[in-house]
């Protein structure tokens, strides 16, 4: 099977950042590529200020620390990724940003290096396609916060191989994750179903069923869910929310999918939850 000891990142948000310290963490090098240094620079303080909550519960020490953020590197340099042996693009959810982005770097590849997506929703089958490598490309979706959360989706496109796909399952098990191996639809397994209930949950809030907060309990209470669907949005991002409810009632032709109009008027005037400190909350 593919060895897979060096990781280039591209796009240094919350899941960029997440994937970084989560591969640093397994000891593997991690090369994290944003053109924006701003980003790169917010990047390794989020990664930094995560391990800081280890360091506190004395589960990892300073040494450590360290030690996982000396196997980050940054650069702003798109060729940055060119030695890894695994490249996952972790950019914008915008399938045309996704396209350009992964068309300016294949070339800088070798050509056994596997091209993984961390799309929340777009089809790995469509962006495979806009590579030459449809064979070594897959979708390895992580889940917000990477650190903490365990499961990790392998989605295979129509002509992702066998051999990539055991590459990457082999790849997530490393980082302490447990795998699912789902086929190409929209939004695959977990954003199929988790979106459109958060996007419900914003149906309720514009139509003042309840307020956010009672939302919330409602769900955390009632389903003993962690967080309520809108806080969960918040976390997730609103624009990321209304990309993926996009995608599913584009794909789906299905007008269960329409994001709720709360969500874009949200969206449109910039409040996009924890990242932008406004959502359905304050930070
Ligand atoms: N880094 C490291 N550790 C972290 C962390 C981070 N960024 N955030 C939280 N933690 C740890 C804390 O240290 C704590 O650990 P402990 O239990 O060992 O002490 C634990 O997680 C719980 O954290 P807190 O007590 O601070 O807060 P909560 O109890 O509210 O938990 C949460 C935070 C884990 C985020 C929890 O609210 C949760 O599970 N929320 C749901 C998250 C979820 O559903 N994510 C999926 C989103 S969908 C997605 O990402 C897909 C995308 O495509 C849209």
């Amino acid at each position: 099977m593919q060895t897979i000891n060096t990781i280039g990142i591209i796009g240094a948000g919350a899941m960029g950042s997440g994937i970084a310290q989560a591969c640093a963490a397994s000891g593997l090098q991690v090369i994290l590529q944003d053109v924006q240094p701003a980003a790169l620079e917010r990047a390794l303080k989020t990664v930094g200020g995560s391990l800081d909550r280890l360091v506190k519960k004395a589960t990892l020490d300073e040494a450590g620390k360290a030690a996982i953020l000396q196997r980050i590197q940054t650069s702003s340099e798109p060729t940055a990724v060119a030695k890894a042996d695994l490249v996952i693009e972790a950019a914008t959810e915008n399938e045309a940003l996704k396209i350009k982005i992964l068309q300016a770097i294949e070339p800088a590849l070798a050509p056994e290096t596997i091209i993984a997506t961390n799309t929340s929703s777009i089809s790995i089958t469509r962006l495979a396609a806009a590579t030459q490598r449809p064979d070594r490309f897959v979708g390895l979706h992580f889940f917000n916060p990477v650190p903490v959360m365990a499961l990790v989706e392998i989605i295979s496109g129509l002509k992702t191989s066998q051999a990539t796909q055991d590459a990457v399952t082999e790849l997530a098990r490393a980082l302490g994750k447990t795998p699912i191996g789902v086929k190409n639809s929209a939004g695959f397994v977990v954003n199929r179903i988790l979106c459109p209930m958060i996007n419900e949950a914003i149906f309720a809030l514009q139509e003042g069923l309840a307020s956010a907060e009672e939302i919330d309990a409602g769900m955390k209470l009632g389903c003993n869910h962690p967080i309520g669907p809108l806080a969960l949005c918040d976390l997730i991002g609103l624009d990321v929310e209304l990309a993926v409810m996009e995608v599913l009632y584009e794909s789906f032709n299905d007008s269960k999918y329409r994001p709720a109009p709360l969500l874009k008027e949200m969206v449109a005037a910039g409040m996009l939850g924890r990242k932008t400190r406004r959502g359905f909350y304050s930070y």
